[in-house]
């Protein structure tokens, strides 16, 4: 019997990734869970390009509002995020230093505005330096049509 346990944890600020996080939970039989920053991105553009591009420019870890109380029971972590500067935003860096992930295995997913997010995987790497890192499957291209190939 399988009883491996799957998260899908994603941060999402307007819901493309959170629309295909949900699709993907409920494909794969896991566990959803939201990223939350303490603070609010800006709702504009400019404005999440100004705060998250700093974030990014300076290394700054966004506090994370909510935690996984039991991630020791999970053993897959499927993590969600928008491309934000060809990576994934520093709240995905938080989120991930956050827990001892060791031996577990993390399937990044991403949506973009058309530009790869496959670099994000050293990010991952970086902040989870004892799990083991997937390629990273991009939602907005293949929404829930490929994950078996990506997963097998
Ligand atoms: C701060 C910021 C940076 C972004 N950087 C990229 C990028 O480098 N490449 C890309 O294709 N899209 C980029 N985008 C577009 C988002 O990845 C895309 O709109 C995404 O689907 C938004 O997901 P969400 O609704 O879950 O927040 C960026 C968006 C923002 C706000």
């Amino acid at each position: 019997m399988d009883d491996r346990k799957t998260l899908v944890a994603y941060f999402s600020c307007t819901n493309h990734t959170q629309d295909l996080a949900k699709e993907i939970a409920e494909a794969v039989g896991g566990t959803l869970f939201e990223i939350k920053t303490v603070h609010d991105y800006p709702e504009s553009y400019a404005g999440k390009i100004a705060v998250g591009g700093k974030e990014k420019l300076t290394g700054t870890r966004p506090e994370i509002l909510n935690t996984v109380a039991d991630m020791d029971t999970y053993d897959t972590i499927m993590v969600g995020f928008p491309v934000w500067f060809s990576t994934c935003p520093m709240a995905i860096v938080s989120f991930l230093e956050e827990y001892d992930l060791t031996g577990k295995t993390i399937y990044p997913f991403y949506t973009s505005g058309g530009g790869s997010g496959s670099r994000a995987i050293r990010d991952i790497e970086k902040a989870a330096p004892y799990a083991d890192v997937m390629m990273c499957y991009n939602a907005s291209k293949y929404g829930t049509s490929a994950l078996e190939q990506w997963m097998e």
